[in-house]
């Protein structure tokens, strides 16, 4: 392949400058959260019977795969399963009212009760951290029924655990892996802002990339890296089962006629990929086809403006080097 005009070091590059979240913001979302979680923790020392078990960052910040673009900070509230009620409505109003409980110092207007989460809104800097609830019932390595953000319903899942798989993922490949995972999100966020019906959820793509990093893919070469994403998803078109036998045995994943399967690490009957109708895979394959022309173009283009004008297929017009 030829790197003469845009190589590994340049989307290193365009990365830090574009796509990647820069570490002290990140740190500053960080604290911003963890000062909630200690408020929270300073008021059940006082109330241990309050309903609230522990509230922890998900989502992209804790993942380390957040993109500069991050609109809120995620963070998961573990509540006891037999306090809380059950119906989403009623749940979400039984934990803005115990956060508004405990986070006294809040303005009522600072707490917002969304369709399946509640927010916090700090007043200095504007950020919101959005909180999930997790009916929990005790199980030591903390799975308990998370509530879609997409639906509301139940999953049976465990944070800590997702974090963990992740961990290993980047351990097994340190800085490549978050930042290839972060290309793909950077990339189909463009495509999601071209495309009303082009969804491709953040915790798809991750669990992706560690399908094939599991397989031996190499992600240090981002060029390569990025073709192989995308020819894998050309080829397979999402027909083969994506499943991780970290929590449980190999073959275990219910048999399901759902079009796309990606099945939770954590739990082999919760398909991430569930709501992805064949128009959603279709247009997921479509964009990768096109996404990997790109690259074969622009890794075979004589000049420099002609490799940087395909690059910009894939990453935008903000693509240079
Ligand atoms: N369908 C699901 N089943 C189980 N867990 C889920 C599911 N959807 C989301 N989660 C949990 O929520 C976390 C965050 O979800 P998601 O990957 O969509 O957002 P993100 O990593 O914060 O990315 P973004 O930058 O797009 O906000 C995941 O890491 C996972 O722990
Ligand atoms: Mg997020």
């Amino acid at each position: 392949m030829s790197r003469e005009h845009v190589g590994h070091g340049d989307i290193v590059r365009f990365a830090d400058a574009r796509v990647n979240l820069k570490r002290d913001d990140a740190g500053e979302l960080r604290a911003q959260a963890n000062r909630l979680r200690d408020k929270l923790e300073t008021y059940l020392k006082e109330h241990p019977e309050f309903g609230l078990k522990r509230m922890l960052l998900s989502g992209s910040l804790a993942k380390g795969t957040a993109l500069k673009s991050i609109s809120d900070i995620d963070v998961a509230c573990y509540v006891a399963s037999d306090s809380a009620p059950h119906a989403i409505g009623e749940l979400i109003e039984w934990l803005a009212k115990r956060l508004e409980t405990a986070f006294a110092n809040f303005k009522p207007s600072q707490i917002t009760r969304k369709t399946y989460s509640v927010s916090v809104q700090f007043i200095g800097t504007g950020n919101e951290v959005d909180i999930v609830p997790i009916l929990y019932s005790g199980d030591p390595q903390w799975r308990g029924d998370l509530i879609s953000q997409d639906t509301g319903e139940q999953l049976m899942t465990s944070v800590p655990m997702h974090l963990d798989f992740i961990r290993k993922r980047k351990a097994a490949a340190p800085q490549h892996f978050a930042q290839m995972v972060r290309l793909i999100k950077f990339w189909a966020g463009l495509r999601k802002r071209e495309d009303e019906g082009f969804r491709f959820k953040s915790f798809m793509i991750e669990l992706i990339l560690a399908y094939l990093a599991d397989r031996g893919i190499a992600l240090n070469d981002y060029p390569e890296a990025m073709q192989s994403f995308f020819t894998f998803l050309a080829t397979d078109q999402l027909g083969s089962v994506i499943a991780f036998t970290d929590y449980y045995p190999a073959g275990t994943c219910v048999p399901t006629s759902d079009p796309v399967r990606i099945w939770d690490p954590v739990n082999c009957e919760n398909n991430v990929a569930k709501l992805y109708d064949t128009a959603n895979r279709d247009r997921i394959v479509e964009a990768a086809l096109d996404a990997g022309d790109a690259i074969d173009s622009a890794l075979r283009a004589m000049s420099k403006s002609d490799t940087v004008r395909y690059w910009q297929k894939v990453f935008g017009p903000s693509f240079d080097v």
